[in-house]
């Protein structure tokens, strides 16, 4: 079916005010990608257009929504925490629903987490966590992995070594240091020096490629962050609120971090909320006295609407037991992908946990693959990827992402509320664009046009 760019101008459409006012370079890239479109209604797993498509969602808005787009149970519950009038944003009263929250997120957590600091996004989750672990440690210094995103604040961005993210920002936070992930012999020597105060890793790096490492790096992680008086902070962003099967993907790895991010899911897909999870070491040294109440604090934590989702989406992954079900569907959705695509040589490796998976592609040996394969990449790395976005969009009219910092992995990350014909429609879809880029040059000449328009703009 052709697709039809939401035209500037057009009637009804505030496309143009975005663009005059917003983001122009933003919807200038959506055009470019033939990804331009006007969505109506939102509904589980699939997206509905005003010119009648049904687009399947398989990037869930970066693991937002695990309960699916705008679940009933979630709507009906804002609705409701509006009808009641009740204090928000007072900054002068106990919010008793966060406590609520609060109880219910250490209880799942498990471990020695046991408060909460609730804020508005990831970044700002992160931001709490190198301030926390530097009041608790009387260190400085934050040591992470190289290739993972923790946000695009100033702090957390310096967690990140990609120079695409950092360029014209800096300097950013002094003291941060980048080891490779699974480098166990660098992960050791740095923290020996006893001069930082966190490691923060991602338990699965998603940005970096879906990279699932072992439950040794992790422990090994853990012991030598105990060894060394290091806090271990895990960034269950994209990860938590059961996306890889578990509440936390911490816990298929044994880990007992000392803080942990939630954000993204947390929200139900429709409020901004993060949650960062201490323990009571944590807490203390930070809330350390009535003088020190709110020494961390800020104008949108605790509100009710935020806190009224979290509750809300807990209900819904919890009484529709979607994390056993990403846990049952993940595998039989990564054994049918590996099956599918294996007669392909461009296809390296199928991964991933529960149902946060990776397609990752490599350059093919074949002569006639390889030489437009390394002419594209050489235009702009990320342009295979995006040929594969754009087709998988336009032609099979499903929804998906290369990762931010791995532009050869194809994310698959549907919500949790998926059902295995959406699963198997994915599976077919993609087969369908990968033979098309091993067999047909209009793959490699629809890749040309794209580097030609991309470079006019
Ligand atoms: C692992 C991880 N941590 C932190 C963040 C930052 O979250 P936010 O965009 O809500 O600030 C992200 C965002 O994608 C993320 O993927």
């Amino acid at each position: 079916m052709a697709t039809r760019a939401v035209s500037v101008g057009e009637k009804g459409s505030f496309t143009d005010s975005y663009q005059q006012y917003v983001n122009p370079q933003w919807v200038a890239l959506l055009n470019l990608l033939d990804m331009n479109v006007h969505y109506q209604r939102c509904s589980g797993a699939e997206l509905f257009t005003a010119d009648g498509r049904r687009i399947l969602d398989f990037l869930s808005g970066y693991c937002v929504h695990n309960t699916g787009h705008n679940h009933p149970y979630i709507v009906q519950a804002l609705k409701g925490e509006l009808d009641k009038s009740g204090p928000a944003m007072l900054q002068s009263h106990v919010p008793e629903i966060a406590g609520e929250l609060a109880e219910r997120l250490c209880k799942l957590a498990g471990g020695g987490l046991q408060k909460v600091y609730f804020g508005s996004s990831g970044s700002e989750g992160v931001e709490a966590a190198i301030k926390f672990a530097r009041a608790t440690t009387g260190r400085t210094g934050i040591v992470y992995a190289r290739g993972s995103f923790h946000g695009l604040t100033a702090g957390a961005l310096s967690l990140m070594n990609d120079a695409f993210w950092r360029e014209g920002f800096g300097p950013l936070l002094q003291n941060t240091e980048g080891i490779e992930f699974g480098d166990l012999l660098g992960l050791e020597r740095v923290l020996e020096t006893r001069r930082y105060a966190a490691l923060v890793l991602e338990p699965i790096q998603a940005e970096a490629g879906i990279r699932v490492p072992s439950n040794e790096y992790l422990q090994k992680a853990q012991e030598y962050c105990r060894r060394t008086g290091t806090l271990l902070v895990i960034d269950e962003v994209q990860t938590g609120m059961y996306r890889t099967g578990t509440f936390l993907a911490s816990h298929q790895f044994g880990l007992q971090p000392d803080i942990v991010i939630l954000a993204k899911a947390l929200s139900g897909g429709l409020m901004p909320v993060s949650a960062t999870l201490m323990t009571e070491k944590v807490y203390r040294s930070v809330y350390s006295s009535l003088r020190r109440a709110i020494v961390h604090t800020s104008t949108f934590s605790e509100n009710s609407l935020s806190m009224r989702a979290g509750l809300a989406a807990l209900d819904v992954l919890e009484s529709e037991r979607l994390g056993e079900r990403a846990m049952a569907l993940g595998e039989s959705f990564r054994a049918k992908l590996r099956e599918e695509l294996a007669p392909f040589e461009m296809i390296k490796e199928i991964r991933g946990m529960g149902l946060l998976c990776g397609i990752e592609f490599r350059a093919p040996n074949k002569l006639s693959l390889r030489v437009p394969f390394e002419a594209f990449h050489r235009v702009h790395p990320a342009m295979f990827g995006q040929v594969v976005v754009m087709r998988m969009f336009r032609e099979k009219n499903i929804l998906t992402q290369i990762c931010g910092n791995h532009f050869l992995v194809l994310k698959a990350a549907p919500p949790l509320v998926v059902s295995e014909r959406q699963l198997d429609e994915f599976v077919s879809a993609i087969r369908g664009v990968v033979k098309l880029a091993h067999t047909s040059a209009t793959f490699w000449s629809e890749a040309l046009g794209l580097a030609r328009r991309a470079v006019n703009l």
